[in-house]
């Protein structure tokens, strides 16, 4: 069998696998193909991989020659593998031209960001790897924009206080901003719709921000679920509160599939100190700040709104490593020990992640948006 990477275009600095990741590969005798500088950004030359045990190739050989290939973002037009294997992130719920268009191309494709939220399914999960690396970086960005400390400092030329932040949503994200933010010295408020999580953040050194009467649903997996008009009301309100008086705001809320819930209105902005800072990491899903656009970073009377979606390829060598050992456990999941394609579709990981499968479109969720486009 033939397993080829690509490279990622635009601004993504990370790859798929890193030539430590080819050795598992190679042992079960499979080839391996590299576009060429594919790892470059990631701090991985073409020798390297060779030294490894790949072989260096262009797009084109690739996309013919190989039986599985493995991208990070989705593939553009001239990327589609027809008739072949595809791993990637493919987003989607929010991509299903491009889901219809590899059901046609006859693509077999997997899209490892719905992976189910499960312990068996915890060495795949990206969603979790890549949301670690964006919390700990969107922290670092805020802390090299703000004018002021993170920490308490006591010194002869005076007491500088410590830095305020609020961060909203306590999932994956949410946690390691926390953390991070901890680490170096700010008070750390969270607010979260899952009361649940209180109990983590209060482990992590933060305040829980508790809005009475939150519906929290143990059959959504751990994820949030839509709250009612009253609640958001109160909700509102008190993030508002917390806000104004903070110095960074990170907003990491999401529920799943759907348009990111709108936390900082533009009436929270007007009344947010000066030199304040706020990382708006749902940019993606429309961002949690009514500000904030997506890629951009703005400046509203002061207040530097920052919309990078992709904070993960600002940390490229960590996030390829972790991406490597995801792609790989997933691989180990479809392939035997003699290296051949044995996918079992009735595996909940398999089969949640797979898209696309003998030219149909087989996952029900983004049948269902498909469905409710075509209404
Ligand atoms: P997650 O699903 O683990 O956490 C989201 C949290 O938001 C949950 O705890 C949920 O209860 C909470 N939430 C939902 N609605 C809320 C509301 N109205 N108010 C307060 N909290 C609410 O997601 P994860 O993995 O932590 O990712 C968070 C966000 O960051 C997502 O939008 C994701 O797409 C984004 N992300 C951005 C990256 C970037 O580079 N900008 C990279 C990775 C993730």
């Amino acid at each position: 069998m033939i397993v080829g990477v690509l490279r990622e275009g635009g601004k993504e600095n990370r790859v798929a696998l890193l030539p430590e990741n080819i050795s598992t590969l190679v042992k079960k005798k499979i080839t391996v193909l590299i576009e060429s500088d594919a790892g470059t950004s990631s701090c991985a030359s073409n020798e390297e991989y060779v030294n490894a045990g790949a072989a260096i190739q262009t797009k084109e050989y690739i996309l013919k020659e190989s039986d599985l290939v493995l991208k990070i973002n989705p593939p553009e037009e001239d990327e589609i593998p027809a008739g072949k294997v595809l791993v990637a992130i493919l987003n989607p719920l929010s991509n299903t031209d491009l889901i219809k268009k590899l059901a046609d191309s006859g693509v077999t494709s997997f899209s490892l960001d719905m992976v189910p939220r499960s312990s068996r399914a915890q060495a795949v999960d990206i969603l979790s790897s890549m949301a670690t690396i964006a919390g700990y970086k969107a922290v670092l960005v805020a802390a090299s924009k703000l004018p002021n400390f993170f920490p308490m400092f006591m010194s002869a030329s005076g007491t500088i206080k410590p830095s305020k932040i609020l961060v909203l949503g306590a999932g994956v994200a949410g946690l390691q901003a926390l953390a991070t933010a901890r680490k170096l010295g700010a008070v750390v408020e969270v607010f979260d719709v899952r009361p649940a999580v209180k109990e983590e953040v209060m482990s992590l050194g933060g305040k829980f921000i508790e809005v009475e009467g939150a519906k929290d649903d143990a059959s959504a997996g751990g994820y949030a679920i839509e709250q009612t008009e009253e609640y958001k009301a109160k909700q509102q309100q008190l993030i508002h509160e917390h806000a104004v008086k903070s110095n960074v705001v990170i907003c990491t809320a999401q529920i799943p599939g759907r348009k990111a819930p709108l936390l900082i209105p533009k009436e929270t902005v007007d009344e947010m100190q000066p030199g304040s800072v706020i990382i708006d990491m749902a940019a993606g899903s429309g961002g949690n700040c009514e500000l904030t656009k997506k890629d951009e970073t703005i400046l509203y009377k002061q207040v530097r709104i920052i919309g990078n979606s992709n904070f993960p390829s600002k940390l490229p060598a960590d996030a390829s490593k972790m991406l490597g050992t995801n792609y790989i456990n997933f691989l180990n999941l479809m392939i035997d020990e003699e290296g051949n394609l044995d996918m079992n579709f009735e595996d909940d990981i398999i089969k949640s992640t797979c898209m696309t499968r003998n030219n149909e479109i087989v996952n029900e969720k983004v049948l269902e948006i498909i469905n409710m486009e075509s209404e």
